[in-house]
């Protein structure tokens, strides 16, 4: 017996918010998902999440939303990270910033536990060590079936918590520098990996931000606020296939969606 996981890439701003909401239930439809979970941390205009924006995701049968260094810019959610269970940010943050880094989900019998871990290398110097902490959760959990968002610049930063990882997760899978990597497998030991799943956002853009906006700088203007591309979103996930039994990954495959 099997199951699935359904995870999608960082949503940036309104056109990811409006790919997802109107390609989630078609790609839910062709694969069939027990969970799916999605990161949220570029939803409110590129930058944080809200109550409001998270609130729809859930209505839009997401089950899980993972956040990253960006977990924190609106303010107003941090009394939402405290209260709602299935929210999570990454959990080597200082234990004093609100909310939890894992969170557990209960279907059909599986028992899944998420956790968001945030890499260190390239990224503010605010995160404990992320291979410690994900030791800690690995003596924690008492479930196998265990899917990790492990939000990191650094592709070797990524792969070597993979193989830190390997055969004590079902998945750990990256998210942060919006570009999907073509290295997604089953690692020896049954655990999915793939260093980034890519966005869910607009195609036609620099990382999701207005492409002009960020050709200026890059050539060298003024700083100007970056805003969110206003051209069609597409949607960058992966889908993982899970033996029940176990906990241990199957197959991990690439999803894009709207090209
Ligand atoms: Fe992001
Ligand atoms: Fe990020």
């Amino acid at each position: 017996m099997t199951y699935g996981i359904l995870f999608l890439g960082d949503v940036v701003g309104e056109p990811g918010r409006k790919v997802v909401k109107e390609g989630l239930p078609r790609l839910q439809d062709i694969h069939q998902p027990l969970f799916t979970i999605v990161n949220g941390e570029n939803s409110a205009a590129g930058i944080g999440i809200t109550p409001k924006i998270a609130d729809e995701f859930f209505s839009w049968n997401i089950d899980v939303i993972t956040l990253g260094n960006h977990s924190f810019n609106k303010r107003e959610i941090g009394p939402y990270l405290d209260a709602k269970a299935e929210i999570v940010r990454p959990i080597n943050y200082s234990a004093r910033l609100p909310g939890h880094g894992h969170c557990r989900l209960e279907k059909d019998g599986v028992s899944l536990a998420v956790f968001n871990l945030s890499g260190r290398v390239e990224m503010d110097p605010v995160y404990d060590d992320p291979f410690a902490a994900f030791d800690q959760f690995d003596q924690e959990t008492d479930t196998p079936h265990r899917f990790v968002d492990f939000h990191a610049e650094a592709t070797s930063e990524k792969i070597a918590m993979g193989w830190h990882g390997n055969g004590r997760a079902t998945a750990i899978v990256g998210t942060h520098t919006h570009v999907t990597t073509a290295d997604e497998r089953i690692l020896p030991g049954g655990t999915a990996y793939i260093t980034d799943v890519g966005m869910c956002g607009p195609r036609d853009s620099v990382l999701g931000m207005d492409r002009e906006l960020i050709l200026r700088r890059f050539r060298g203007a003024l700083p100007e606020r970056f805003e969110v591309a206003s051209t069609p979103g597409v949607i960058s996930g992966v889908y993982i296939s899970v033996e029940k039994e176990t906990g241990r990954a199957i197959s991990i495959s690439r999803i894009r969606f709207g090209d």
